[in-house]
């Protein structure tokens, strides 16, 4: 029989909710605490999701033996302190993208989870739905001839608001870490880490990046064109046009459910590949396989991935800021 892991969440997040949803799937998880910085937010969220235990303070809940894994979904500045709580507590840890606010972090979280020999993964979700697996398969298997340039845009407009953790740059606002790393993780996972990297950015008025540009080459001589943006709605699709046609991730690219297989001669074919449950039930599910097998980081979601993203991020986002 398989072990069944008692999963914590650390701040009382919308995505928090989301995330419970997909524990719910998993026969081997165990909703088990919540922890916030208010034990009514705590309670609340224990009551609605039918958890076992609520904390009103991160140390607290981190006190707890009973805690095997713990999901973080705090804002985004936050992500480094609390994964390093966590490790120090011994937990695995599963913490929302991006992993941290820049690279010497990701550095140190990295290294502190190696020398204490605990399971670390970025939370990118998007990495293990099915239909973005499909994609890459298809590119790999040549269903477009060799692909030679990625489109990737993600845009949605959220009016500015200087409180919201969408601007406040004290939260690590900004399109770029906020949706920006979708389509940079996408170019990443197809073609592999960048060996050039352009940027155009616009700023919102409280200094954190509202609408940005990307351009990559890679290594093979790949190209991405990527675009987040606060402003404007996208079509949110990722096409990647190859010498035998193209294949495009409809809307919403990020959380895909169909493809379509454009060929030169005229062939097309749409795919539908569905997830089980919301989807945020695959990385939870990847964390408890890895764990199952005794291992302290994901094959599929490798901490050097991480790494090589937050490479780009910072890089993107040095860039964009000489725009401001
Ligand atoms: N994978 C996805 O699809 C996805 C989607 C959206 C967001 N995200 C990521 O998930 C994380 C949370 O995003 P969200 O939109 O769900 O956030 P949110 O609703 O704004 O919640 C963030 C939580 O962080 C905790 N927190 C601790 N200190 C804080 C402080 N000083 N100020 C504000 N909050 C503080 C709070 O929890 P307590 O008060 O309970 O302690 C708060 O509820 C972000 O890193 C984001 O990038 C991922």
């Amino acid at each position: 029989m398989k072990k069944k892991y008692n999963w914590a969440i650390l701040g009382v997040s919308r995505i928090a909710n989301k995330f419970a949803n997909g524990l719910k799937e998993l026969p081997n998880a165990n909703c088990y605490a919540v922890a916030s910085r208010s034990q009514e937010r705590a309670e609340n969220f224990k009551a609605n999701h039918n958890f076992e235990k609520a904390y009103g303070s991160y140390e607290d809940m981190l006190a707890d033996p009973q805690v095997d894994i713990v999901y973080i979904s705090t804002t985004n500045n936050l992500h480094f302190e609390h994964t390093m709580m966590c490790i120090k507590a011994g937990k695995a840890v599963l913490c929302e993208k991006p992993f941290a606010s820049n690279l010497e972090q990701v550095e140190k979280m990295i290294a502190k989870a190696r020398k204490k020999n605990v399971f670390l993964m970025e939370a990118l979700w998007s990495r293990f739905l099915p239909c973005m697996v499909k994609f890459k398969e298809l590119a790999e298997n040549k269903a477009i001839g060799k692909p030679l340039l990625l489109q990737c845009n993600f845009g949605f407009i959220s009016p500015f608001d200087p409180n919201s953790r969408l601007y406040d740059p004290a939260l690590g606002g900004g399109s770029i870490p906020d949706i920006g790393i979708y389509p940079i993780f996408t170019a990443i996972y197809l073609f592999g880490t960048p060996t050039d990297i352009k940027v155009m950015s616009v700023p919102a008025p409280a200094e954190t990046d509202w609408t940005t540009s990307i351009l990559l080459k890679h290594k093979g001589k790949e190209i991405s064109m990527l675009t987040s943006s606060f402003e404007t709605i996208l079509d949110n699709e990722a096409r990647l046009y190859g010498d035998g046609g193209y294949l495009k991730l409809h809307s919403m690219f990020h959380m895909p459910t169909k493809l379509t297989v454009k060929r030169n001669d005229g062939g097309e074919e749409e795919i539908h590949v569905y997830s089980t449950g919301n989807g945020y039930n695959y990385e939870a599910a990847e964390v408890m396989n890895c764990l199952d097998k005794g291992l302290t980081e994901s094959p599929e979601m490798p901490l050097s991935f991480s790494l090589e993203l937050m490479k780009v991020l910072d890089e993107v986002s040095r860039k964009a800021k000489k725009d401001f």
